[in-house]
């Protein structure tokens, strides 16, 4: 964490910068911060609507939190930015710059500037990029292997750059002394990535590297069972999906 801060928008956001940051960004950006401005208006694309951005080669996330105990602790874009260094050799989107409400003035809003991955969320591109299939098993062991729990575990928190994975969502890890069940645990992600990927044989193959890597003594029939309640899963959240889907379409668009 940088040790200097620095003051924004008339001293209501303060600001720490990371190597090689875009300083000029840092005034309009702590402007949308307060709600003066939208980053739309800088030129930004949203990713996710109200909370994500893409602006060149940057991506600015924006975290609220109105629940109290948060009040007590560093605003989320700092404990993200603290974190991508404690996570390393895991790879996460670097971090340039953080901005925050300080807590006095209400809820610990915060902004993250961080560098944009030039890959893809691996759930859409899984079939095309056999590199990844085979880095997989080798990745989650790895995460084994340094307890980091992802509480948000899912294929759209995981992107391949070409060479390596890249963990998104990373506020999101669990302190290895929260999870009080870590097999199970272990168990439901990989029926997440079976809902997510479909149990196809580079998803299996990355699910027996990771086992054996872990020596934990799991069932032979284990696989089995993931496989099954991951399809199932898969198949419920297609299911509501759909429902939502055709619920929001007007009813001419529908038939
Ligand atoms: N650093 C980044 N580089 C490229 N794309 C990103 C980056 N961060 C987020 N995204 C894209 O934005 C989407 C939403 O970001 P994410 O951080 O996962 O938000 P949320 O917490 O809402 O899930 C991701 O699925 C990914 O497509
Ligand atoms: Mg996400």
């Amino acid at each position: 964490m940088s040790a200097s801060h620095f003051w924004l928008a008339d001293r209501r956001v303060r600001g720490h910068l990371f190597e090689q940051a875009d300083e000029a960004l840092l005034e309009p950006l702590a402007q949308c911060l307060v709600g003066a401005s939208q980053p739309e208006e800088l030129g930004a694309t949203a990713l996710k609507a109200g909370r994500v951005w893409r602006l060149g080669d940057k991506v600015i996330k924006r975290y609220a939190s109105t629940r109290w105990r948060d009040r007590a602790r560093a605003s989320t874009a700092v404990r993200v930015a603290r974190l991508y260094r404690r996570i390393l050799p895991i790879q996460s989107p670097r971090p340039r710059a953080v901005l925050e409400l300080p807590r006095a003035l209400g809820a610990p809003n915060s902004m993250l500037v961080m560098d944009r991955v030039e890959g893809e969320v691996i759930k859409f591109h899984w079939s095309a990029e056999p590199a990844a299939q085979a880095a997989f098993g080798p990745f989650m062991a790895e995460l084994h292997r340094r307890k980091l729990f992802h509480g948000d575990f899912h294929m759209g928190n995981l992107m391949w750059d070409g060479a390596g994975y890249v963990l998104l969502d990373i506020e999101s890890l669990r302190p290895a002394w929260s999870v009080l069940q870590p097999q199970r645990l272990y168990r439901r992600q990989w029926v997440r990535v079976v809902s997510d990927l479909g149990h196809d044989a580079p998803v299996e193959a990355a699910y027996h590297a990771w086992l054996s890597a872990t020596k934990l003594a799991w069932p032979a029939g284990a696989w089995g069972e993931i496989a099954r309640e991951g399809e199932r899963a898969g198949a419920e959240r297609r299911r509501r999906h759909a429902a939502r889907t055709a619920a929001i379409l007007p009813a001419s668009e529908e038939s």
